[in-house]
């Protein structure tokens, strides 16, 4: 899968993380401890499972996933995320964080599980990105994939990932809850399972943890000008500050 392998973003991914690894670690909607609850129930892993934590930052999926009795490798790209990764997963070792892209042909399973949260709109090739995991898991193993989408509709989608892109240089794109899903089917993973969920991100901090490429008040005009989309919808407080109503989805496969 070296061919795969796109060296100057996973260089710029890596910058971007490593800047920004403090402040997303304490972000609301990294950290939300029902949301992780939540991923943890609709992954429904058998117990003592072995899984991938593909992306897997500063280790606030790995460590609800461990909290849940199975056992983890973690990759990232960052290895400030990496670092962070240890520190909060040290006192056992159940867990393994690797520092480097989920395509290495170093890493190998077979895995019971891959899970990826947050990972899927930072990524260039999104089928190879699911063909990857399904490589790495056993017949009968597991895609679990957690990712902030965007509209169905062609339009809406170009302006909210413009904006997106805007405010962080690595931004691929947020697709449409049912691209995810054909992503799944055309991976060759059975008895799909989805589930949306809205979440709310504060303007401020969540531009304020970015990598922009473009200044605050340009990117804030935009959501107020609109047209908006679904996933991204923009709504202004009555103290002033800009709240953004996302949407998210929860895609489980299982490889046949
Ligand atoms: C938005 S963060 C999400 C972190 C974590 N999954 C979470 O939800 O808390 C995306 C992470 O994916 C990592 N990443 C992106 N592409 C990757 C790849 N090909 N291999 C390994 N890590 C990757 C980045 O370095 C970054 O730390």
């Amino acid at each position: 899968m070296a061919e795969h392998h796109h060296i100057d973003h996973d260089d710029a991914l890596a910058a971007a993380f490593d800047g920004q690894a403090a402040r997303f670690e304490r972000a609301p909607v990294q950290t939300d401890p029902e949301a992780l609850a939540r991923l943890v129930r609709f992954a429904d892993l058998a117990p003592d499972s072995l899984l991938l934590d593909a992306g897997c930052g500063p280790g606030l999926v790995s460590r609800a996933f461990l909290d849940s009795g199975h056992r983890i490798v973690g990759v990232d790209l960052s290895r400030e995320m990496i670092e962070r990764a240890r520190l909060r997963c040290s006192e056992t070792d159940r867990v393994t964080f690797l520092q480097g892209s989920i395509f290495d042909s170093t890493l190998v399973g077979p895995f019971d599980a891959c899970i990826s949260r947050y990972v899927l709109h930072h990524v260039i090739d999104p089928p190879t990105f699911l063909l990857r995991q399904v490589e790495l898991l056993r017949p009968g193993g597991i895609v679990v994939l957690n990712d902030h989408t965007s509209s169905p509709d062609p339009h809406q989608a170009a302006w909210h990932n413009a904006i997106e892109t805007l405010r962080d240089r690595t931004h691929t794109a947020n697709l449409s809850p049912g691209v995810i899903v054909d992503l799944f089917a055309a991976s060759g993973l059975d008895l799909i399972r989805v589930v949306e969920e809205v979440f709310t991100l504060d303007f401020d901090e969540w531009f304020d943890r970015g990598t922009p490429t473009a200044p605050k008040p340009q990117v804030r005009s935009l959501i107020d000008a609109g047209p908006r989309s679904r996933g991204f919808v923009g709504r202004t407080l009555s103290g002033g500050r800009l709240q953004i109503e996302c949407r998210r989805v929860i895609v489980r496969g299982v490889k046949p």
